[in-house]
């Protein structure tokens, strides 16, 4: 137990790992969510019941009967919410400090699969209350899957047992939601931890002067106890004033108008909508994961690490990529959904080709002209390019959520945010 604490916080600290702005304490605030979302979760195991029958009742019983059962459950609900966001944020400053690299590259990896572990500990957990906005969620979420080549409807039936939501789905997302899932965070969260340490901890730019240690108490927990009081500070506001959604309950044979994704899969969902599934579903998401996981196992230069955008041009070329990026994302966007579809345009080609191939060609062309016209006068190095790259992927990541959140209304139309969000 004393080798556990000492992995977790050792006596003493490199005392420049403490500048608030190297991490912003977004790792200590995701730990503290986790730990949040476990206190909470077992309370409201002892009211939920999984079966379609009961689940939603029970749910309004917790609402309407349990003292303290609804502010329980908000925070929950927004506990999640905030735990995906702020592991994203923590992936970002890590990208964008270089500490994934060298001693962190193993660490880097399982960060990745922490965040992906997130993401379905949200989605298992977003079918439980079993209304129409988890039924219809759920279901289109998972018919993405079966847009994967060969395997994909098997997978989906596989994934839902059955061809479409029962009692049998509703048992293995509640089993995952509640066991497996939260089993696997708990030990790769240690781990993450461990590696944290064995790496030497936070890391920190070169320097030619010795490291000075400082005592973590009180300077680091001192610290870590402020952060903490600030985060439960805003959850708890959450909790007390917004409730977590729960619309009617789950009827397959009538669908909301628009069924949307949970907001974590918004950004896919809208690719949905101008790409050939197969490009949508797999390709791309595909080609961001490899991407994301070969980035630690690149060649790059010798540079400072533990330094913001590494350097000043760092910092320019991504900002413009950014722009660029984001622009590119809402012009193909306005394109493709009032102008000009490849589809009907080049009619007897296959869908494959019209809306798969060609598109994806001209997105690459795109990133090549950008490269050629701009990034390459910067004189950038590899490690530069390669932020580069990652900010145009980020960023048209976010654009496409943010577009499937706010500005998707009935029948899945682009359309002004007041009007989505009056639906
Ligand atoms: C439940 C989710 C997570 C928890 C609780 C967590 C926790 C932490 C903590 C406490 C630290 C040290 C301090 C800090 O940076 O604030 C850290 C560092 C680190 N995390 Fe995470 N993390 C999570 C997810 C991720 C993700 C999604 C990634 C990236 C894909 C990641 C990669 C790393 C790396 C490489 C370090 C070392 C950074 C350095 O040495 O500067 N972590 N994490």
């Amino acid at each position: 137990m004393r080798a556990v604490l000492l992995h977790l916080h050792p006596r003493k600290v490199n005392e420049a790992s403490l500048d608030f702005n190297r991490s912003f304490g977004l790792g200590g605030m995701a730990a503290l969510l986790v730990v949040l979302q476990l206190l909470t979760g077992i309370l409201l195991r002892f009211y939920y019941d999984p079966f379609p029958a009961e689940a939603y009742n029970s749910i309004l019983f917790l609402k309407n009967q349990v003292i303290f059962g609804q502010f329980i459950r908000n925070i929950h609900y927004w506990s999640g919410v905030f735990l995906l966001l702020i592991a994203f944020l923590h992936f970002l400053r890590v990208f964008f400090t270089g500490a994934y690299r060298d001693l962190r590259k193993t660490n880097w990896l399982f960060g990745l699969v922490l965040l992906l572990l997130i993401v379905f500990l949200n989605f298992t957990g977003y079918l439980l209350p079993w209304d129409q906005l988890a039924y219809w969620a759920v279901t289109v979420s998972t018919n993405i899957i079966g847009y994967l080549p060969l395997v994909g409807e098997s997978l989906r039936t596989t994934i839902i047992r059955g061809n479409e939501l029962n009692a049998n789905t509703l048992q293995s997302f509640y089993s995952f939601h509640t066991a497996v899932l939260p089993m696997l965070l708990v030990i790769l969260v240690v781990y993450h931890f461990w590696k944290v340490r064995k790496a030497g901890g936070l890391l920190v730019p070169p320097s030619k002067e010795e490291p000075v240690m400082v005592p973590v108490v009180p300077n680091l927990v001192f610290k870590e106890f402020i952060v903490a009081l600030v985060l439960l500070a805003v959850i708890f506001s959450f909790g007390a004033l917004f409730n977590a959604p729960l619309l009617e309950k789950a009827n397959p044979t009538y669908s909301l108008n628009p069924t949307k994704a949970p907001w974590y899969f918004a950004g896919v969902q809208e690719l949905l909508m101008h790409f050939h599934p197969f490009v949508a579903a797999f390709i791309l998401p595909a080609c961001v994961v490899c991407f994301l996981a070969a980035l630690p196992y690149l060649k790059y230069e010798e540079e400072p690490n533990g330094v913001w955008f590494i350097s000043e041009s760092g910092k320019r070329s991504s900002i413009s990529t950014a722009k660029f990026a984001a622009l590119l994302t809402i012009f193909g966007i306005l394109l493709n959904e009032y102008l000009l579809d490849l589809e009907i345009l080049l009619q007897p080609l296959p869908g494959f080709v019209s809306n798969g191939i060609v598109p994806l060609l001209l997105l690459l062309l795109a990133m090549a002209g950008f490269y050629h016209f701009f990034l390459k006068k910067q004189s950038l190095t590899k490690s530069e390019l390669v932020q580069a790259i990652f900010v145009f992927i980020m960023t048209c990541f976010v654009v496409l959520t943010l577009t499937g959140i706010f500005f998707r209304g009935k029948d899945m139309e682009l359309s002004l945010p007041w009007n989505v969000m009056m639906l």
